[in-house]
């Protein structure tokens, strides 16, 4: 099956697990960029990200749309924002709304102390009733460990299980 991981990263930790996760499964790497982008340090990246996350943005994203279509196995990564995932995730789901179901959809998620619920919100944003797979890391750039590489593994390894 076609696979893509489909991220948003603002400070690389997402982007550092979906460049592992894509090369383990040999899938497509698709980086979301928001037109107009969040700030990334200092107060303004908690103010400006968190107030985005709290009002459910869905700002415009750089290039193509999504090629939905093509894939039968989708991966999303996203940081956890004030307790959710990331606004151009939301984005991206909305331009494919009401057709998730028909995809096996997995999601990985980083955070700086735990999901909380933010895989179950994502799950309900995209309508289905479970992820073929999900995983949560803590900040894997910033604090590597052999126990997110296990982590990472054990997740791809259900995905292919999943997806095959
Ligand atoms: C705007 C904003 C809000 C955040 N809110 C949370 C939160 O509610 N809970 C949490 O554990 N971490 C929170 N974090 C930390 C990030 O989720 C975490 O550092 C993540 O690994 C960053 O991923 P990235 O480097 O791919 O952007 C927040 C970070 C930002 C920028």
């Amino acid at each position: 099956m076609k696979t893509a991981v489909v991220y948003f990263s603002l400070n690389g930790n997402t982007d550092f697990a979906a460049k592992k996760i894509a090369e383990r499964l040999h899938a497509e790497l698709i980086p979301l960029q928001p037109e107009k982008a969040y700030p990334d340090s200092g107060f303004r990246k908690f103010f400006w990200g968190g107030k985005s996350a709290v009002m459910g943005e869905t700002p415009a994203l750089t290039g193509q749309p999504f090629p939905f279509d093509d894939y039968q196995c989708v991966i999303l990564g996203t940081p956890v924002w004030a307790g959710t995932f990331a606004p151009p995730l939301r984005t991206l789901i909305r331009q494919s709304a009401g057709k998730w179901g028909k995809k096996r959809v997995a999601a990985f998620i980083c955070s700086g102390g735990g999901p909380g619920k933010a895989l179950d919100k994502l799950k309900a944003e995209l309508g289905i009733p479970a992820f073929a797979a999900s995983l949560s890391l803590i900040d894997p750039k910033d604090r590597p460990g052999e126990e997110n590489e296990k982590k990472i593994a054990a997740f791809c390894g259900d995905i292919e299980r999943a997806c095959s």
